[in-house]
């Protein structure tokens, strides 16, 4: 069989094939760096001892007692926020090529992106995460910080789907048939993340045995810098930064619902709208 491989289109030789898949939306998996995931342990343990942690889970859909908020200024003290709003652009970047219109660099130098809002989900045996997707963001991420053993439910011929994402995008065939995927799950691993377009349904499964499932989650907006016009969904996100440096979430969040307030003096992501995501 002729080895595989993905040439550009302009580098095809006579009898060379490519393969192209145009529709459907990306999702971007990396192993983090090790600092990054060293650090992102750390804020998780420090957010999981602390004695009042704010609890995020009224903006979420999981039947997860703990959905812990994590604060903005915890990636900005150990230097792992830029980490993540890069891992952004390489997302839209990729998605770009992937989709049959890369970007050029110079235009890859205007595009921003910003996390909005980040959540700790410390998830214990029988607590599950029922379909969802996530609203007021372009993009969305989960990382794994601890997996524990799952025990083995001992069911005879059945594929283990214990404590999987699945990701669900349409009622196609099975792959083969219709050669279209419309569900895809992934085993979580420690130091893996997944990033996606944020209205891509998913849930999470529940799972028995001892140990917490240990994840973190956000949700990111993009647009384009081009000069004085900033182009994007949230674009006037983006406008309310330049002039509440550090409160821009909590400015605009008092702006769009004044019902919402924030309790605390601390500077949280923006807080979602109750039961959209999780
Ligand atoms: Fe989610």
């Amino acid at each position: 069989m002729a080895q595989y491989y993905n040439p550009a289109s302009e580098d095809l030789r006579p009898g060379e094939m490519t393969f192209k898949n145009y529709f459907g939306p990306p999702i971007l998996e990396t192993r983090m760096p090790d600092d990054v995931f060293t650090g992102m342990r750390k804020i998780g343990d420090k957010i999981i001892e602390k004695e009042n942690p704010v609890n995020y889970g009224a903006n979420l859909a999981g039947q997860i007692v703990d959905e812990l908020a994590v604060p903005r200024q915890d990636l900005v003290d150990i230097g792992i926020l830029d980490y993540f709003e890069l891992m952004g652009k390489q997302f839209i970047m990729s998605s770009s090529s992937m989709l049959g219109s890369p970007m050029s660099d110079e235009f890859f130098e205007k595009v921003r992106t910003k996390i909005t809002n980040m959540w700790l989900v410390n998830q214990i045996q029988g607590e599950y995460n029922p379909v969802h997707l996530h609203t007021r963001c372009s993009i969305s991420a989960v990382m794994y910080l601890k997996i524990p053993r799952f025990t083995d439910r001992g069911i005879p011929n059945k594929r283990k789907q214990d404590g999987d994402i699945t990701f669900v995008y349409s009622s196609a065939g099975d792959p083969i048939n219709s050669f279209e995927r419309s569900i895809m799950s992934f085993s979580p691993r420690e130091g893996y993340m997944y990033m996606f377009p944020a209205t891509l349904l998913h849930t999470v499964y529940p799972f028995i045995g001892q140990g917490n499932r240990v994840s973190v989650s956000f949700n990111m907006i993009h647009g384009i810098d081009d000069d004085d016009a900033f182009a994007g969904m949230y674009s006037d996100v983006f406008k309310i930064e330049d002039k509440f440096e550090g409160e821009l979430m909590t400015e605009w969040e008092l702006k769009t619902n004044p019902n919402n307030k924030i309790e605390s003096n601390e500077k949280w992501f923006i807080p979602e709208q109750k039961n959209e995501q999780g």
